[in-house]
């Protein structure tokens, strides 16, 4: 196609290992792994952990991982090389910022999050409400669009996703968290569908506290790492609830007290996992060179051809856009309805086009610009049209479910 023989990033797909002739827009769940990452993991088990075992801690700076990707994350997020640091998991990462400022608030005791949120965020908020009930605090859950107004003066900490996990829709990160701050709340964004996919600009839009995903747009494998991000103003006025000894101030002291460390650093907990790091500084190297302009103008056309391609040849089959028609209210991410969503993503499986399925109704495509082409955008549609006209979906084998949908 033309738009990809003009594509900017072309040369990207090729550092990603994808198997031949599949259509993978499954980067909004799983990231595909970057061809570096095979040599990386082998030199890290013959030569580092296999030969130099535990002196690789020093040798090969294991411990530096989390806050050195933290650095390489940086520039994805418009953010300080020292405002980010990678650790633990999304829902642990929200859990220890929430908690933190919970605990700080004075006088205001509401946790603030919209019920359209992740259910995990939603439940660490609900955990972390739990524990601190004798002090008063309460949850409050809105629809989206009563979220910005639900910002009062009881509120401690408000949570919120930047990107619909299940329609893509993005909100407008500057104008929310100018409303949060005007209203002295701060406001904890979940970046797991953004980070890699849209263009942050978390210093200039004012953002103070953030998470996201290690391995969707980030490539870093299964179940990788997440992220925090706090302004670096921030930073050391904030007080893990978890206190591990890789966020104490000088942990090889084995000091009785726990002190915490400056910076970032005191939100790790435990000891990094280092095969889980490597992975993702993999998936990070893979965006080097990559400029955030091209990387989001591409998002943004990526979706708007998925999106006209529908309109155009699966409306006559009841197939309706869930993902809003602006590119600029949506992530990299694109969801359709139907009420057989569920069968139709799996007869999309067997031709080899990889998406997923959020009920009751929703089919989801990621569309990760660094290796999502096009042409497959536009095989895609087609696949799904031949699919409805010949009524695939209705065999047995795609009404099966299956344990992650
Ligand atoms: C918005 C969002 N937050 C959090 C998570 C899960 O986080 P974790 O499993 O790393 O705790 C997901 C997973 O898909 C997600 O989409």
């Amino acid at each position: 196609m033309e738009m990809d023989r003009r594509d900017p990033l072309a040369r990207f797909r090729d550092l990603f290992d994808l198997p031949q002739g599949l259509i993978y827009l499954g980067g909004h769940s799983l990231g595909p792994p970057p061809r570096t990452m095979r040599a990386r993991a082998e030199g890290l088990i013959g030569r580092e952990w296999g030969k130099d075992l535990v002196a690789s801690w020093n040798r090969h700076d294991w411990l530096e991982l989390p806050q050195r990707i933290g650095a390489r994350l940086a520039p994805l997020l418009g953010a300080r090389e020292d405002e980010a640091i990678a650790a633990d998991s999304v829902s642990l990462n929200l859990f220890k910022l929430l908690g933190a400022l919970l605990r700080r608030a004075e006088g205001r005791s509401v946790v603030l999050a919209d019920e359209g949120n992740f259910p995990t965020d939603l439940y660490m908020a609900q955990g972390l409400v739990r524990l601190f009930e004798e002090s008063g605090a309460t949850l409050r859950l809105t629809a989206p669009e009563d979220f910005e107004a639900a910002l009062g003066p009881d509120v401690a900490v408000a949570t919120v996703s930047h990107v619909d996990f299940r329609t893509g829709r993005m909100l407008d990160m500057r104008a929310l968290t100018a409303a949060a701050r005007a209203e002295g709340v701060p406001l904890v964004w979940d970046l797991s569908h953004s980070g890699g996919a849209v263009d942050l600009r978390l210093n200039e839009d004012g953002v103070e506290y953030a998470v996201g995903c290690g391995y969707k747009y980030l490539s870093g494998g299964p179940g990788a790492p997440g992220f925090l991000y706090v302004a670096r103003e921030c930073q050391d006025a904030l007080e893990s609830p978890l206190w591990g000894w890789m966020g104490h101030a000088s942990p090889f002291d084995f000091a009785t007290r726990y002190r915490p460390a400056l910076g970032m650093l005191r939100f790790l907990a435990g000891t990094p996992p280092i095969l889980s790091m490597i992975a993702l500084e993999e998936g990070l190297r893979a965006f080097e060179g990559a400029g955030m302009t091209e990387l989001r103008g591409k998002s943004e056309a990526l979706g708007d051809l998925f999106l006209r391609l529908a309109g155009e040849r699966l409306a006559e089959f009841g197939v309706v856009p869930a993902s809003p028609a602006e590119a600029r209210e949506r992530g990299s991410q694109v969801s359709l309805r139907h009420p057989d969503g569920y069968a139709l993503v799996q007869a999309l499986i067997a031709r080899g086009v990889v998406g997923d399925f959020r009920g009751p109704d929703l089919m989801r495509f990621g569309l990760a610009p660094l290796y999502v082409r096009y042409v497959d955008v536009w095989n895609a549609v087609e696949a799904l049209r031949l699919i409805l006209v010949n009524g695939e979906h209705r065999e047995d084998r795609f009404r099966a479910r299956k344990r992650v949908p």
